[in-house]
């Protein structure tokens, strides 16, 4: 039997491990020969650990799935594939637990032949009738979380063997480094420039003006570094890349290093991701064994090494330039510019800095045409952005589409309301310091032009969303206490104001308790100087930490106003 297991750190922390162990051991105890292959995950992380069965309809998803579960799977996938163990040693399926999963909600008559393998339910045959798996989704590629999307960067993420050149090749792997090599820089940058593909990062600068810069510096040493450090809540688009196709980003860097002439990069990860780091050194050590990197890449006599590092536990060494910093052994404080990176970046040299998503979407771009990419969006948001549902929300997970689609598409289309069964009551949208979005806005295109009209940002594609118990004031308290938290320290109106911040927050919330009817004067008073420090921190902050801190407090006192003890906004 062939079965995958997710190795994403999500599924580790869901029980991976053990149902893969309790796999092999009834396989064993059975006579099975089990081919058993960890994959990245499909990104249905309410499934997760989902385990999925090859058979002749393709592969079977299960999930969640817990190593109790095991035998009944297996006695199930016996069916399906059509026997994989001495006939006779079928006996009808107890019925795991149906208070995980959704099997039970859309029992549908099956054959063993393998018709219907799509769907759930009961098995009939002429001889006998087996209650099929509760845990069992179908085919896993035709689950509608999967369908509705449009991978580009994730299209094989989920699918193959993170770790295998050989299945990477088998998937289109290095197609893109293999044209890249065959342009000039010019040929290179006016790719990717054409894709129209911008910054995922959160900034959403275009990567082709980013990269022509550095091109044209002059420099002995150029760099490409790879900002890993995914520290917004909410968000793991960047680590399901690096643990579930790591080549992706290998060869997306050794693209970027060859339009700008880099021959060094750097991926600085995320300190809490040991399972990504682990990835990407073995990947990169396999890459470079197998020629993709080192002195002469693929034989072209052009040259790209490769290293990670751990960072440094720091959410504002996301920042680009505190983490160069860090990356050259200091403390990761914030660096004013100009310069610009591009110009002076590591080690004062010219440097691409990229999000991992920005430079996995490259290898896409060279393998299929930069219009091909370009094609997918609405107006100046080119191609797709994996979103991250998480927070409160039934269906959890990644969900990859081209820009264009609505919030409300995404919390209930694909995200199916909140887990509590309570109605929305506010999403952030971009991370801690991205906005909270209310419902008058949940119709609006997600795309970086529309989003900013309305005062918010898209960042890094993490969604968070509160249900109806939510105190929008306590969120604008916390986004202060954030900030406080992680500042550098470098600038006073973050530093400092960030403390004013929790202070005033606090007194709003004591002069109008909730359901209380407030002290005005005071109250007043307060929300005067909660407008003002919000001016001064968005206006005077050196970095996007202190300067974006207000999007979460003024999105929420101006949609939420009752939750500040006052009937509307003052001004806007
Ligand atoms: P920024 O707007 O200052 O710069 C964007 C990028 O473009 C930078 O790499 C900058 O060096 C580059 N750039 C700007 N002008 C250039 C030019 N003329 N030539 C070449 N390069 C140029 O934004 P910043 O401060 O780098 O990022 C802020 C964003 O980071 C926010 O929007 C926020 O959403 C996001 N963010 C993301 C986090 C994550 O975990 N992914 C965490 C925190 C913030
Ligand atoms: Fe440092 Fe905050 Fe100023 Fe950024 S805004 S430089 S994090 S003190």
């Amino acid at each position: 039997v062939q079965l995958f297991v997710p190795r994403d750190a999500a599924a580790l922390a869901a029980g991976a491990d053990e149902v893969a162990e309790a796999l092999q051991a009834a396989c064993a105890q059975r006579g099975v020969t089990l081919n058993l292959t960890r994959n990245g995950s499909r990104g249905l992380l309410w499934l997760e650990p989902l385990v999925e069965v090859v058979t002749p309809h393709g592969r079977i998803a299960y999930g969640p799935v817990q190593p109790e579960d095991v035998p009944a799977l297996l006695d199930d996938a016996h069916l399906l594939t059509g026997g994989f163990m001495p006939e006779g040693d079928v006996s009808p399926s107890p019925r795991p637990s149906p208070t995980r999963g959704e099997g039970a909600m859309h029992s549908k008559p099956l054959s063993p032949c393998g018709r219907g393998v799509g769907e759930r339910g009961q098995h009939t045959s002429d001889d006998m009738t087996v209650v099929a798996h509760p845990l069992r989704h179908g085919v896993t590629e035709q689950m509608p979380y999967l369908v509705m999307q449009e991978r580009l960067t994730f299209r094989r993420i989920g699918v193959t063997d993170p770790l295998s050149l050989a299945d990477y090749e088998a998937h289109d792997g290095w197609a893109g480094l293999r044209k890249a090599l065959t342009l000039t820089s010019a040929e290179l940058l006016h790719e990717v420039t054409h894709s129209g593909l911008r910054g995922r990062g959160g900034a959403a600068f275009p990567a082709g003006i980013k990269w022509k810069t550095v091109a044209h510096a002059h420099a002995a040493q150029k760099y490409v570094v790879c900002n890993a450090d995914e520290g917004d809540s909410g968000t793991f688009a960047d680590r399901m890349v690096m643990e579930g196709d790591p080549f992706m980003l290998i060869e997306g860097m050794a693209i970027a290093a060859l339009a700008v002439g880099a021959t060094q990069g750097f991926i600085y990860i995320r300190s809490e991701y040991p399972h990504a780091l682990a990835v990407m050194n073995e990947a990169i050590e396999r890459a470079s064994a197998a020629g993709f990197l080192g002195e002469n890449v693929l034989g072209s006599g052009r040259t790209f090494h490769l290293h990670t590092r751990k960072a440094a536990g720091a959410y504002v060494c996301g920042e680009e330039t505190a983490m160069l910093e860090s990356l050259e052994g200091k403390r990761g404080i914030v660096r004013a510019k100009p310069p610009l990176p591009a110009l002076s970046g590591l080690f004062g040299q010219p440097t691409v800095i990229n999000n991992v998503l920005t430079l996995a979407a490259v290898p896409f771009i060279l393998a299929r045409g930069a219009q091909a990419y370009r094609d997918y969006g609405v107006g100046r948001s080119h191609g797709t952005l994996p979103f991250q549902l998480a927070g409160n929300i039934k269906h959890g997970g990644l969900v990859e589409k081209a820009f264009g689609l609505s919030l409300r598409e995404l919390i209930y289309g694909f995200g199916g309301g909140t887990r509590s069964g309570r109605p929305v009551k506010a999403v952030q949208v971009g991370g801690p310091l991205g906005a909270y979005v209310p419902e008058s806005l949940w119709d609006v295109p997600l795309d970086y032009e529309a989003y900013a009209a309305h005062g918010a940002v898209l960042g890094h594609g993490g969604i968070v969303v509160h249900d109806d118990t939510a105190n929008l004031a306590e969120l604008a308290r916390y986004a202060f206490e954030f900030c406080a938290a992680e500042s550098c320290g470098k600038c006073t109106p973050c530093r400092i104001g960030s403390t004013r911040g929790v202070e005033v927050m606090q007194r709003i919330e004591r002069t109008a308790p909730a359901g209380a009817a407030p002290n005005a004067a005071q109250h007043a008073q307060q929300l005067t100087l909660l407008r003002d420090l919000c001016d001064t921190m968005q206006h005077g902050s050196l970095c996007a930490m202190g300067g974006m801190t207000p999007y979460p407090v003024l999105s929420a006192l101006n949609h939420y106003p009752q939750d500040f003890g006052v009937a509307a906004a003052p001004s806007p």
